[in-house]
C-alpha cells in the first residue's frame, strides 16, 4: 500500500531517519512504538521512513525492539523502504551536512505532519545528532485538532487542559457564541483587546 492511501482521510505523522542501524533512529523508532497508543486515541496514522530496503527495516526492528527505548511495545506502524533516497529527495529531507560513507547527503529528522485533507500542517528539520521528542509532537497535534474542531489557538508553551486563546478571525460576538464560558481579555499597553483567553473547550 502506498502512504497515501494508508492515511487517507486521517491525521498523519511522518519520521524521517537518516538510516538503518544508526544508535539515534533507535531509540526514536522503540519511542514512538510505546506513543502508539497516544497515537492511535487522536485518530493518527504514523509512519517512518529510513533510506534502506524492508529485509534492512525487518532485521532492524528486532534491535529496536530489544531495547529499553520500546519498553515492552512491538514496532506496530511501518517503515517506509527509501534505499533510492527518492521520496527524501522529493521531499526536500536531506541534511547537507551530514554524509553517508560514500560521501552522500544522509536524511535528516524529518517530522510531517498532515491534515486529513493531505495539506501539511508542520515540518520541523532536526539534525541528524538530536532526537526528536514525540511528547512535542502530541502537543502540536492536540493543538491542531483543537484549532480545527473548535476555532481555538494555543499559546506558548500550552499542553492539554490550559487556557486556550480565541483565533483572530472570530469577532467578539462571534466568539460570545461559540464559547459557552466565554473568554477574558488581557490587558494590554495599546488597549487593543487581541489577547482573548478561553477554556480549553475539552477540558472538563
Ligand atoms: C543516529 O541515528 O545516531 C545518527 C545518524 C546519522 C548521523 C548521526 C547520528
Amino acid at each position: 500500500m502506498v502512504w497515501h492511501e494508508y492515511i487517507d482521510g486521517s491525521w498523519a505523522v511522518l519520521f524521517s531517519h537518516p538510516a538503518d542501524f544508526t544508535p539515534v533512529c533507535t531509540t526514536e523508532l522503540g519511542s514512538v512504538a510505546t506513543f502508539m497508543p497516544e497515537f492511535e486515541k487522536r485518530g493518527v496514522k504514523v509512519a517512518a521512513l529510513s533510506c534502506n530496503d524492508s529485509a534492512s527495516h525487518k532485521a532492524w526492528i528486532k534491535d529496536i525492539e530489544a531495547t529499553d527505548f520500546a519498553g515492552s511495545s512491538k514496532i506496530s506502524y511501518p517503515i517506509i523502504a527509501d534505499p533510492g533516497r527518492d521520496i527524501a529527495i522529493a521531499w526536500g529531507m536531506l541534511d547537507p551536512e551530514e554524509k553517508d560513507a560514500a560521501g552522500l547527503p544522509m536524511t535528516c529528522r524529518a517530522v510531517f505532519i498532515v491534515k486529513p485533507d493531505k495539506s501539511l500542517a508542520l515540518s520541523i528539520l532536526y539534525p541528524a545528532t538530536t532526537g526528536r521528542n514525540f511528547s512535542e509532537v502530541l502537543r502540536v497535534i492536540d493543538s491542531l485538532q483543537l484549532t480545527a474542531n473548535f476555532s481555538v489557538a494555543t499559546p506558548a508553551n500550552w499542553s492539554s487542559g490550559k487556557k486556550c486563546m480565541v483565533v483572530p478571525g472570530l469577532t467578539d460576538e462571534e466568539a460570545n457564541a461559540k464559547f459557552a464560558k466565554g473568554f477574558t481579555k488581557v490587558e494590554v499597553p495599546s488597549g487593543k483587546g487581541y489577547i482573548r483567553l478561553t477554556e480549553d473547550p475539552t477540558a472538563n
